[in-house]
């Protein structure tokens, strides 16, 4: 199980430090959470300060772009060099436009669904998928209770992957803690974002390597 830190859970006037606690806990890379005000009723940070991040840290960025009309600002984010982009299927009148943009531009291209849209909406689409983030929350904020029918979806959005011979990875983002992690792990999930239950913990960076092993461990 690989796992992305999501520093909208750290303390947003210290991202240097929350960096710093994502390559101590040897993160595998750095979930940014992109929020517009309109898609979801909050508002965070935007390219300038995704490039501000990108010179304090090797570690790969992940952009979750929770905006209306993901592709007015797309090339501003991958600009910044990051591995790889979200969009929402939601939000993205022509998923397989903003897609092919962001593989032109040499990084990783995912689709984030909502809580409430059913993963069989991407069947035509998963050859062109790198990732599909499922929400486990509502989107627009850290700290909320998991949604146990995300497993669900991972289980089935497996066996449409399988079924269409795709390879790309299954991450879920949302109330990540020791024990949904290994919930989802056991439901096919390859990687998992997680906030508060790394930057709420007393040691953050052990965190990282706690939420790892958990989700090795079998479900009692
Ligand atoms: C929710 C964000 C998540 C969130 C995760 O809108 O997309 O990435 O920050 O935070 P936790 O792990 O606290 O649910
Ligand atoms: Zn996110």
């Amino acid at each position: 199980m690989k796992i992305a830190p999501s520093i909208l859970a750290a303390d947003l006037a210290d991202l240097a430090g929350a960096l710093a606690v994502c390559e101590k806990g040897r993160a595998d890379w750095v979930h940014l959470d992109v929020m517009d005000g309109h898609f979801v009723p909050n508002l965070t940070f935007g390219a300038p300060v995704i490039a501000a991040i990108a010179e304090h840290t090797r570690l790969p960025l992940d952009v979750h772009l929770m905006v209306e009309s993901p592709g007015r600002l797309l090339d501003d984010y991958l600009d910044t060099g990051v591995r790889s982009v979200a969009v929402h299927w939601e939000a993205s009148v022509h998923l397989d436009r903003l897609l092919r943009r962001i593989h032109d531009r040499g990084a990783a291209a995912g689709v984030a669904l909502n809580p409430a849209t059913p993963v069989e909406v991407l069947t035509d689409i998963l050859p062109q998928v790198d990732y599909i983030l499922l929400m486990s929350v509502n989107p627009g904020f850290a700290g909320q209770p998991f949604l146990p029918y995300a497993l669900d979806k991972a289980r089935r959005l497996r066996g449409l992957l399988q079924a269409r011979n795709v390879h790309a990875e299954i991450a879920m983002d949302g109330g990540i803690g020791p024990k949904t992690i290994r919930q989802a792990a056991q439901a096919g999930v390859d990687w998992c974002v997680a906030g508060s239950a790394i930057f709420g913990a007393d040691d953050a960076a052990a965190a990282i390597d706690n939420l790892r092993q958990h989700a090795g461990l079998e479900t009692a």
